[in-house]
């Protein structure tokens, strides 16, 4: 299969729409990471998502709209998801919420499940390519399954060029990581993914507490794309190192470097210390260093306060044994 590249115009985009709308399977930009695309409303596209991710069919999508009321029409909001939909989309958050008896996000891209996963994005690329398509979009992050996340249109070629009917050459995502996930089922608002909208964000909105999903059972069906081992480069990695061993590359923040690092092998997140640069660039450095072939990918030790919580999940993921 030859992947065909689109550009960013009206016409492409429109293109990318309609390519969608016929059950083709199209990676393009989001604010967050680059998508996988395909109707969510027909199973045999969907299958092709998760032929064309080696991704385990247990695990859900994405269902992505472009418009506040086209989510409300899915699922079954409650005040809470109400208020987080209301503040947060267009944006980098995801909502977890019953699906509604009518929602025409097939039984594939729910896993079977009760409940439908919800993203109204904001980059004005993914917009425009939604309304072209006119239906709900399944979209999970463009890369082979369990590999790191694609923030760049490059990384998506570097893992599903041949594999995919098309793709949206846009610029690097502006978040670098995943939407925040939220779950609203029952009472509790419970934080399935860290990300870009904190859980301090949240509770700003709702008024209480968010709750953490229950980490000691990886098969609860709340979360179940919660694997433990997920985003990881080929290369270990080792967390909160203070000094580098031999061999190793160093995913290095601010304005120190630790003892032993190779400069030619270190990639720094954000020699300021700022933690929205260093998600932007976490992927990227991720996959730059594991190009590197190192023995190991040591990472300095950062804030996990705010962003540096979803930056500290990810990394944590791809560090724990596959
Ligand atoms: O930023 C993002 O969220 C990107 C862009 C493309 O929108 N998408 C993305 O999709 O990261 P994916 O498939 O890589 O991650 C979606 C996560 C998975 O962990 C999946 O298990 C979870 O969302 N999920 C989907 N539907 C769910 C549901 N009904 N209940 C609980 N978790 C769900
Ligand atoms: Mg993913």
């Amino acid at each position: 299969m030859i992947t065909t590249r689109l550009a960013t115009d009206a016409q492409s985009l429109a293109e990318a729409g309609r390519l969608l709308a016929a059950g083709c399977i199209v990676a393009f930009p989001t604010e967050t990471v680059y998508g996988l695309g395909a109707d969510a409303t027909d199973p045999k596209a969907v299958a092709r998502i998760y032929a064309a991710k080696g991704r385990p069919s247990f695990n859900p999508l994405i269902a992505h709209v472009d418009t506040v009321d086209a989510a409300f029409a899915l699922g079954d909001f409650n005040a809470d998801a109400r208020a987080l939909a209301k503040t947060f989309w267009p944006g980098p958050i995801t909502l977890v919420v019953p699906a509604r008896p009518d929602c025409p996000v097939c039984d594939l891209a729910r896993a079977g499940l009760d409940t439908v996963a919800i993203r109204v994005p904001a980059d004005p690329i993914a917009q425009a390519i939604l309304r072209a398509a006119g239906r709900p979009v399944a979209a999970p992050s463009a890369n082979v399954s369990g590999h790191v996340s694609p923030s760049e249109a490059q990384h998506v070629l570097a893992d599903l060029d041949g594999r995919i009917d098309a793709i949206v050459m846009g610029s690097a995502s502006e978040v670098g990581l995943e939407s925040s996930i939220f779950a609203c089922i029952g009472d509790e608002i419970v934080l399935l993914r860290p990300g870009a909208v904190t859980r301090a964000d949240a509770e700003r909105v709702i008024g209480h507490a968010v709750a953490l999903p229950d980490q000691t059972s990886e098969a609860n069906p709340l979360s179940p794309g919660r694997l433990t081992s997920h985003y990881a480069p080929r290369a270990p990695i080792r967390l909160n190192a203070s000094a580098i061993r031999p061999g190793e590359a160093c995913l290095a923040f601010g304005q120190e470097t630790p003892p032993g690092a190779d400069p030619e092998r270190t990639f720094n997140l954000s020699p300021s210390g700022s933690l929205v640069e260093a998600a932007a660039n976490l992927y990227a450095g991720l996959r730059y260093l594991d190009s590197l072939s190192p023995v190991g990918i040591a990472v300095v030790k950062f804030s996990k306060n705010g962003l540096g919580e979803a930056i500290f999940d990810r990394l944590q993921r791809a560090a724990s044994p596959r």
